[in-house]
């Protein structure tokens, strides 16, 4: 007993004196950090443009244009949770400003439109932001919504003869110096959406706001960024603003899925100051002022609205856009719209599932587990139980190898158990104390003989490193060239097929 008690004792004493890495400048904020855990999930594109076979909305029609056939909301959900996506994010209004939950703020809502008094006269909802969000609830994945700060039914340099002299010709109030403030309009709007309820009365979880930064006329219009973003975080605190360059996750600069392999969590400029160019959203800001990742917006078809002469790219091109996003340490919002009946057409859902096929195929191979022996040229105060390197085996993102505050290289080296070949390599850095690693390698080694097979720049959330060749190895060794604070490695994990050798 005695001895047993001297020796917690000594364990209690020794960990004391390694207290945990403090924070290295920008952090990511609890909100941001499960939004990076995301990855992957789907972009709803829905609306008056579906029917016109438009992009923009200028034809300005009526609401009675919106009409889907056999609108089926749980389709969408049920197919997207399939699919291995995490969430939706729907078009509550798009550019052409006609609303498709039963919004107070504008008589421009598919509410007003045949198919919804239909739809009430049989006792059926025709609100289809609560009926989305219902349905990724009952499915089991995140909703966000989509709100366009540009608003062609406001734009007064936008032509609307079509609805002239009736209840949708609304004040053309968007643009600075005119009459009534459209951001009174916009943050109204943001409010209802930001307090949608279920139909049991419980508020919806939104886990992002996506505020568009297109604009497609000349018209200015000042937005009142640090307003919506108050509404937002008063509402929903857990919710992720995305803008063009912010507040909480920036545009990746490109609506192709692809990034630079150079790519930094932090930018130093807000949503009021001037836009970064395409190039620079891509690479981002080392040290920056702000954590404020990357995602990447992009289409599984041509179009952002579906329209009947385009299909679907293959899961081959979405394979590559995964590489080059979520690969990259960046979210992959990937558009998957709804055709007229309302329902996501089936050849687009089947590429979605073969995509997933190519993921699990590809990522469920993994080499590197907890019972290999994995040393490193030093550890946090020799304390191997909490910044030991087995921590990047554990599967665990709370624990890291760490190594003493001033030390800023270093390695560590992972022992197979026999000669494996090896085709890729996922590294994590646990970013939720800042991000660090500006330069690291990955070496693999037969008989202590190294190769190098993998090197980068930064590291992030989570790199994937595909090889233009597999490569036989009985150990794995991570360098960390360069680094702007000690690094933190909360993952390293190798790919391939076990050999029996
Ligand atoms: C619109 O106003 C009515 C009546 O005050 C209210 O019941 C409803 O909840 C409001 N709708 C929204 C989306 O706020
Ligand atoms: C209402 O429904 C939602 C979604 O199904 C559920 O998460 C929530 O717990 C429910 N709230 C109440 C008060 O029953
Ligand atoms: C590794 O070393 C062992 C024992 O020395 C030897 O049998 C084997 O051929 C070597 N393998 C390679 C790939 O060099
Ligand atoms: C990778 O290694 C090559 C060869 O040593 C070097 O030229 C290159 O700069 C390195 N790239 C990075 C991103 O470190
Ligand atoms: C990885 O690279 C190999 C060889 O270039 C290629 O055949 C394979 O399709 C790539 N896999 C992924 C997931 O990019």
């Amino acid at each position: 007993m005695l001895l047993l008690g001297g020796l917690s004792l000594w364990l209690v004493s020794t960990a004391a004196a390694q207290s945990v890495p403090s924070p290295y400048l920008q952090t990511p904020a609890p909100r941001q950090l499960a939004w990076h855990q995301l990855e992957y999930y789907a972009f709803v594109h829905f609306g008056p443009n579906t029917f016109t076979d438009e992009e923009w909305g200028r034809s300005q029609s009526s609401p009675d244009v919106f009409n889907p056939t056999a609108l089926d909301t749980d389709q969408w959900a049920k197919g997207f949770a399939d699919a291995g996506m995490a969430g939706m994010i729907l078009t509550a209004k798009h550019h052409d400003g006609m609303a498709l939950w039963d919004t107070n703020t504008t008589t421009y809502k598919i509410g007003n439109g045949q198919w919804a008094k239909d739809r009430l006269a049989a006792g059926l909802s025709a609100d289809m932001v609560r009926m989305a969000a219902a349905s990724a609830e009952k499915y089991g994945i995140k909703f966000g919504i989509y709100l366009s700060p540009w608003d062609i039914h406001r734009d007064p340099a936008m032509p609307k003869p079509g609805l002239s002299g009736t209840i949708y010709d609304e004040p053309q109030i968007f643009g600075d110096n005119t009459e009534g403030d459209y951001n009174d309009l916009y943050a109204g709007q943001l409010t209802e959406l930001v307090t949608l309820k279920y139909d049991n009365g419980s508020k919806v979880p939104l886990f992002e706001l996506w505020l568009d930064g297109a604009s497609g006329s000349d018209t200015v219009q000042t937005f009142d960024w640090a307003k919506f973003r108050d509404i937002i975080r008063e509402n929903q605190p857990d919710a992720a603003m995305w803008g063009h360059q912010g507040v909480d996750a920036r545009w990746v600069g490109n609506e192709d899925g692809f990034t630079v392999p150079t790519n930094w969590h932090t930018i130093s400029r807000t949503q009021d100051q001037t836009h970064y160019g395409g190039d620079e959203l891509q690479t981002g800001v080392r040290d920056g002022l702000y954590w404020t990742p990357a995602e990447a917006d992009a289409r599984i078809r041509d179009g952002w609205f579906w329209h009947a002469s385009e299909q679907p790219k293959s899961a081959d091109e979405l394979m590559q856009m995964y590489m080059e996003c979520v690969g990259r340490s960046v979210n992959l919002l990937l558009d998957v719209p709804p055709d007229t009946s309302g329902q996501i057409a089936t050849e687009d859902l089947e590429i979605l599932l073969q995509f997933k096929e190519q993921r699990v195929a590809f990522l469920n191979r993994p080499l590197l587990t907890t019972a290999l022996e994995v040393s490193a040229s030093s550890v946090r105060g020799g304390d191997s139980a909490r910044f030991g390197p087995a921590n990047v085996l554990d599967g665990r993102t709370d624990t890291y190898w760490a190594m003493n505050d001033k030390e800023t290289t270093g390695s560590l080296d992972i022992r197979l158990k026999s000669i494996q070949s090896i085709d890729a390599i996922i590294l994590q850095e646990h970013i939720a104390l800042g991000q660090r690693i500006g330069g690291y390698a990955v070496d693999a080694g037969v008989n202590g003989s190294y190769q190098r097979i993998v090197n980068g720049t930064s590291m992030g959330y989570k790199r994937i490193w595909n090889l233009t060749s597999s490569i036989e190895a009985d150990s794995i060794r991570l360098q960390i060239l360069q680094s702007n604070a000690t690094p933190l490695i909360s993952s390293v994990q190798a790919l391939g097929i076990t050999e029996v050798k």
